[in-house]
């Protein structure tokens, strides 16, 4: 059993003046957001781990008073889980999550993109304790010419273009070099997609507006047409359980 964590950077100082793109620093606001996310995330993790322990310790003793068979029992004393102490790790159960000297990894990675706020947003977890890894498929839509403008810059001064987005936001491009579209993230993000379904512990993504829609149409299987206009306001987070028809979307707010 395994979370997959999704939300996007904390507020930037680009959030605050309302300019899309760029690589901005984190604002104030924006690491409070940080702060706060990663103490929640973590306890979350514990939390989920000490459920999913319970839950099998429970029926390891209902096996132990029911044995299935007299040769094949449970041995006394030997859990394939770590000791409670150790609730944020998994005991290695594959090549995939034990490392070359056999010690348990933490069983939860942080991805985020290669833009600073949200590398910024998942600092405060510990590098020695975490996998963290910043990937370019991440990065948010990007927006060729008009990277580092406004809305309302772009509607006044290239009033076609706003009208092109509008109406056909899933496939609209923005001009200049490595300008994207949603359906160019949707590629971006696949070999991502393929990565997140192999793995076997929890992850959580920190990513941006545009890849987050991506992401939650793909998991909660929402409509490309919707998923352009999805609303995910910065401070959510949303976390997705695999579950045996499809995964299970819960959603927190940050409270500010
Ligand atoms: O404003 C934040 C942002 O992530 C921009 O960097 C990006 O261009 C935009 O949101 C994506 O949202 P939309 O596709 O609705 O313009």
């Amino acid at each position: 059993p395994r979370i997959i964590f999704i939300t996007r950077h904390g507020q930037s100082e680009d959030n605050v003046l309302g300019r899309i793109g760029g690589d901005a620093n984190l604002s104030e606001k924006g690491r409070k957001f940080a702060a706060t996310l990663t103490e929640f995330v973590k306890q979350k993790i514990a939390a989920f781990a000490e459920r999913t322990l319970a839950e099998q310790q429970q029926e390891e003793d209902e096996e132990r008073q029911r044995p299935l068979s007299d040769s094949i029992a449970l041995a006394n004393g030997h859990s394939h889980y770590p000791p409670a102490t150790s609730s944020l790790h998994e005991y290695p159960t594959s090549s995939e999550t034990s490392s070359v000297d056999g010690t348990p990894q933490p069983s939860l990675e942080i991805w985020t993109s290669m833009l600073k706020r949200a590398m910024q947003t998942a600092e405060g977890f510990d590098p020695d304790v975490y996998t963290i890894r910043h990937l370019r498929a991440l990065n948010e839509i990007y927006a060729g010419k008009r990277e580092g403008m406004t809305y309302k810059e772009i509607m006044e001064q290239y009033p076609d273009e706003f009208e092109a987005r509008r109406k056909n936001k899933f496939y609209y491009r923005y001009p200049g070099i490595g300008g994207e579209s949603y359906a160019d993230v949707v590629q971006k993000l696949q070999p991502i997609i393929v990565e997140l379904e192999r793995k076997r512990h929890s992850v959580m993504i920190v990513g941006h507006r545009a890849v987050v829609r991506t992401l939650l149409s793909y998991l909660m299987e929402i409509p490309t047409t919707h998923m352009p206009d999805m609303e995910v306001p910065l401070g959510y987070v949303y976390a997705c359980e695999p579950r045996p028809f499809g995964n299970h979307l819960t959603v927190w707010k940050y409270l500010e």
